[in-house]
């Protein structure tokens, strides 16, 4: 690869690790991960391999869910640090020759931005209004909300406001929390404020973005009620013309930002989170001219069955090749249940992206076993792959935090039936026997903001280094193959099973081969030089069950 192909396309096969900021590391001794804990533990990205960090938003926020409501996105939360902690810890990314993605939240602000509180304070008419989306109620004195549309957290996605005189005011639109009003992307200022605050990143030397909700910023004229449409993020098949996710008109506002991302001399990049239904509608995203990549959240949420992968990964490279862009591959993140835990449990027939889609209790050994060979079948595929923090370290999900803690908006919004996000986003263990288990420095007293389960004292960063049976030290051999592979990648592949084998196998040139056995038979592998990897111990030169092999011709 010439230098100047490696300088402008490296997001095509990097291997990007999401920081959780919350979670990853506590610097001052609050109990809340932070920018100073983040850059005191760079080494160990720098040294598990990764090319580039995507760091969740650290903007000043009420965290009513988060930090995805944000409050200023020219500012850092003083919960995680300052502007000046955050140009350094850039700075130090790069020496260590990775790159920085940040969050971008372009559907909502916060209750607390500014813009809201002017658009409160200045009343019905005023320009400020304009920039969200408030609407009469419906009924009797507008008592109803405006229309049948449904928040991803639960409840209406309406709430009425009182205007300054005390009168009962018109309703705002929040497709997630209240406290995350809609923006109205009709409004120019709008438009012309989101390209203004890419530019104040990138002018920092920020590598790339990733933006929240990518498919939801458009809604439709009048605002039509869903009816018989479902309002949950779309999984499944597209449906057409749904009135707020992936409409038509989104593209036009990411081509403004390819275009404000293509004036950096090395063009800085875009990952989309867009939940499409469908790999064609995905590719729309990434179109020459638009985002530059998108999380397939299709493979995510494929249960570990060897039919079902094998569709999810032919449907994406075909679509996403029909545009030249590539893929991406993802287990996990802050939003779904770890995948240790999703794959602990008997498959279902459909998509699995939360516990609730699976019955029967969990056998992490047998979680821990697939997540294993999943690390290196994902590793494999042509393309850019994220990696969540922890699950470098086979952590899994934690299903039994106190209801009392919970402080995903989901449980209290769904009438608290749902559980939400948190046992995903549990702190992370680094040494020791006890919690905080390092996350925090020594001797500070504050409890971590979630607390840690004892049994990951054999989970933590110091326990597996060196341990070669660790998921750490499979991780980081997996990483350190992929570089020094020519074969993996960008690119294609090409399979070696047949479409309906309980063996996957497919080869990548030049002499390449993954293999994974979904059976419960020890299964032989084909003709091969040398073994470059193994997610687990062969048993006399054949493959276990739930093991994924990586072989050199
Ligand atoms: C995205 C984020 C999620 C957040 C939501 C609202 O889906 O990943 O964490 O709650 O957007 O901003």
């Amino acid at each position: 690869m010439d230098s100047a192909r490696t300088r402008t396309s490296w997001w095509r096969d990097a291997v990007i690790y999401q920081v959780y900021l919350r979670s990853f590391a506590d610097g001052n001794g609050d109990g809340t991960g932070d920018i100073a804990g983040l850059r005191r533990r760079l080494p160990h990205l720098a040294g598990l391999g990764v090319d580039a960090l995507w760091i969740t938003p650290w903007y000043p926020s009420p965290m009513a869910d988060g930090g995805y409501d944000v409050a200023d996105y020219r500012d850092i939360d003083p919960l995680f640090g300052t502007l000046d902690d955050a140009q350094a810890l850039l700075d130090e990314v790069h020496g260590h020759g990775m790159r920085l993605i940040i969050d971008i939240v372009p559907n909502h602000t916060s209750t607390a931005h500014a813009w809201f509180r002017r658009a409160l304070a200045e009343g019905p008419g005023s320009a400020a209004r304009e920039r969200y989306i408030f609407r009469p109620g419906r009924g009797p004195r507008g008592a109803e909300p405006p229309n049948d549309w449904r928040s991803v957290f639960g409840g209406s996605a309406w709430t009425r406001i009182t205007e300054p005189d005390g009168s009962p005011g018109p309703w705002y639109l929040h497709l997630f929390a209240p406290e995350q009003p809609d923006l109205n992307w009709d409004d120019p200022q709008v438009r012309a404020e989101f390209e203004s605050v890419l530019r104040f990143w990138f002018d920092r030397g920020v590598d790339g973005v990733r933006i929240d909700v990518a498919h939801g910023l458009v809604k439709a004229p009048g605002l039509p009620d869903l009816g018989s449409l479902d309002g949950k993020l779309l999984e499944g098949a597209h449906r057409e013309d749904h009135p707020h996710w992936d409409r038509e008109e989104v593209h036009e506002i990411f081509q403004g930002w390819r275009a404000v991302a293509d004036t950096y001399d090395e063009p800085r990049v875009f990952v989309a989170e867009a939940w499409t239904g469908a790999p064609e509608r995905l590719a729309r995203y990434v179109r020459p001219d638009e985002l530059h990549t998108a999380f397939n959240f299709d493979y995510l949420m494929t249960p570990w069955r060897p039919d079902r992968l094998r569709r999810v990964i032919d449907s994406s490279l075909s679509a996403l090749g029909q545009v030249a862009a590539p893929a991406t591959w993802v287990l996990s993140n802050h939003d779904v249940a770890r995948h240790v835990s999703r794959y602990a449990r008997p498959q279902p027939e459909g998509p699995l992206r939360s516990l609730s889609d699976l019955k029967g209790p969990a056998d992490l050994d047998l979680g821990t076993r697939r997540a294993r060979a999943a690390a290196l079948l994902t590793l494999a595929l042509p393309g850019s792959a994220y990696l969540y923090q922890g699950e470098e370290l086979g952590l899994w999900e934690v299903e039994d935090l106190p209801e009392d803690l919970l402080q995903d908006p989901t449980w209290l919004r769904s009438g608290r039936t749902d559980r939400g996000r948190d046992g995903c986003r549990v702190p992370l263990p680094w040494q020791g026997d006890t919690p905080p288990f390092g996350f925090s420095p020594e001797g500070s007293r504050a409890r971590t903001w979630l607390p840690q389960p004892e049994a990951w004292k054999s989970l933590t960063v110091a326990a597996e280094e060196g341990d070669p049976s660790s998921m750490l030290e499979l991780y980081r051999e997996a990483l350190r193959v992929r570089r020094a592979e020519p074969a993996l990648g960008d690119g294609t592949l090409a399979w070696e099973s047949d479409p309906d084998s309980t063996l996957l196998v497919f080869r990548r040139a030049p002499g390449f081969r993954c293999v994974v056995n979904f059976s419960e038979e020890p299964a032989a592998l084909p003709e091969h030089g040398t073994v470059l990897l193994a997610s687990g111990p062969l048993h006399e030169g054949r493959l276990p069950s739930d093991t994924a092999v990586w072989l050199k011709d």
